[in-house]
C-alpha cells in the first residue's frame, strides 16, 4: 500500500504559510513555491542509493560515499507543475524532465491528457510526478497512469498541499505510489478546491488571475 509522508520540518511549514496568504503577490508566491520544493526535494531523495568509492583527503586514503548514479525524472502536471521543478533540480541538476498536459472535459469532467513529452530512456529512470495540489486526484491518477503506459516505474508523487479525498484516490488507483506533501488539509469545497488550500496554484504561480 502507498505510504504517505507528511513533511512537518518547520522551514517548510512557515513557507507554506506565506505561500497560503491571500496577500501574498505572484513573485514571492513563486519562490516560496520553488523554495519549498527545494526542501521536499532534500528530504524525498532521502532513500537515494550510495555506492562507497576510493578517494584520498590530504591527510589519507579512505572510502567515501557518492550517488551510485540512479537516473531520475522529474514530471510536472502542466501547468501549476512547472513551478516545482526549478527548486527540485536544485538539489538534482541531473534529472530530466518530462511534462504531462491534462485539461478537464466539460461533460465527463474527466481528465484528458492532451501533452505528454517524457524523456526516451523512461524504463531505466526513477520519477517525482509533482504538482503544487493534490484535490480530487483526477490530475494525479492520469498523470501517473500516463507515465506507467510509456514505461514508467518507482514513482514518487509530491505536491504541496493535499485535500484527504484525493490522497484516498490517489492510493487506491496506484498503491505502488509513495505521497508526498507538505500538508494534508481539511476537505474539498462544491468547487474542488482544497479548503483551506492557496486557491488557484496555476494563477497564483503565473499571475493569471
Ligand atoms: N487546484 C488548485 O490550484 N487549487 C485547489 O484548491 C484545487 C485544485
Amino acid at each position: 500500500m502507498a505510504k504517505v509522508y507528511v513533511f512537518d520540518h518547520p522551514l517548510i511549514q512557515h513557507k507554506l504559510t506565506y505561500i497560503r496568504e491571500t496577500q501574498t503577490g505572484t513573485k514571492e508566491f513563486r519562490e516560496l513555491v520553488d523554495e519549498v520544493a527545494t526542501l521536499m526535494a532534500f528530504e524525498i531523495t532521502r532513500d537515494m542509493p550510495l555506492e562507497e568509492i576510493d578517494i584520498e583527503t590530504p591527510v589519507s586514503k579512505m572510502k567515501s560515499k557518492v550517488l551510485s548514479g540512479k537516473k531520475l525524472g522529474i514530471v510536472p502536471i502542466l501547468r501549476a507543475g512547472i513551478g516545482m521543478v526549478d527548486g527540485v533540480l536544485k538539489l538534482i541538476p541531473a534529472a530530466k524532465v518530462g511534462h504531462i498536459g491534462l485539461y478537464r472535459d466539460p461533460k465527463t469532467l474527466k481528465p484528458v491528457e492532451y501533452y505528454v513529452k517524457l524523456p526516451s530512456d523512461v524504463e531505466e529512470r526513477d520519477f517525482i510526478v509533482v504538482d503544487p495540489m493534490l484535490a480530487t486526484g483526477g490530475s494525479a491518477i492520469e498523470a501517473i497512469h500516463s507515465l506507467k503506459n510509456r514505461g514508467g516505474k518507482n514513482i514518487k508523487f509530491m505536491c504541496l498541499i493535499a485535500a484527504p479525498e484525493g490522497v484516498e484516490a490517489l492510493k487506491e488507483a496506484h498503491p505502488d505510489v509513495d505521497i508526498y506533501i507538505a500538508a494534508l488539509d481539511e476537505k474539498l469545497n462544491e468547487k474542488g478546491y482544497i479548503v483551506p488550500g492557496l486557491g488557484d496554484a496555476g494563477d497564483r504561480l503565473f499571475g493569471t488571475k
